[in-house]
């Protein structure tokens, strides 16, 4: 094409010449132009007050569920911190029960630190919500301290499945690939603190009544 106009023109232009400015004018990457509509922190759906200097095709709704899910987990962290609270109470006196609620305490609170650093990774915006006061005890006549307890934790981590699911939904809806593996991957960790979460269900249930039997699993989980 390059060889025809400067022809018509009658400017003096060489075969090779004219190959060569058609192979420049057809030449698939433009990098210096393609990103001229991503740069200086600016967002494909243009949300000025969410700019970044490393944010690129970052749903914003997707964003926000993030935050949702930041503040599920810190939830999560605080309600097994007040769990471990009431069974290191005298009344409680269930030292394994409050270390291993300790322990998910920390491990929820590491949770919500890691959906902080996605966030932060994919140029987002961390939104930290105030999170409600949780009860004092966990106890009921039938079931006692840790079978109520334990079955309560149980239910807690299932919704909180259902909360990683939804924000599946999100990654698969805005096609955000780097989303759903890092979802998918805390999804599978899930699955595995379900999974000893229904084990001790199941095995206090199967000493339901007995006193002695609580005992015995307390002092496995103090190790
Ligand atoms: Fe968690």
């Amino acid at each position: 094409m390059a060889t025809v106009v400067s022809a018509q023109k009658g400017e003096p232009t060489s075969q090779k010449e004219g190959a060569y400015k058609g192979a420049l004018a057809g030449v698939g990457a433009r990098p210096l132009e393609e990103v001229k509509a991503k740069r200086y922190g600016e967002t494909t759906q243009g949300e000025v007050n969410k700019a970044s200097f490393v944010r690129t095709d970052y749903a914003g709704d997707l964003e926000d569920g993030v935050n949702r899910q930041i503040d599920f987990e810190n939830s999560l962290g605080y309600i097994a911190l007040a769990v471990s609270a009431h069974m290191d109470r005298d009344t409680g006196a269930l030292p394994g029960c409050a270390k291993f609620f300790r322990a998910m305490s920390e491990k929820e609170f590491g949770d919500a630190g890691k959906f902080m650093a996605f966030q932060n990774t994919r140029g987002g915006r961390v939104q930290l919500m105030a999170i409600p006061m949780p009860d004092s005890d966990y106890y009921s006549r039938e079931k006692g301290d840790a079978l109520y307890a334990f079955e309560l934790a149980l239910s807690l981590q299932k919704l909180n499945l259902d909360k990683l699911k939804a924000l599946h939904r999100l990654a698969d809806q805005s096609e955000d690939y780097q989303a759903q593996d890092f979802v998918e991957d805390e999804m599978t960790a899930q699955a595995g603190v379900i999974k000893q979460l229904g084990d001790y269900v199941c095995e206090l249930k199967r000493v339901s009544g007995d006193r002695l039997g609580v005992f015995r699993f307390d002092e496995e989980l103090a190790g």
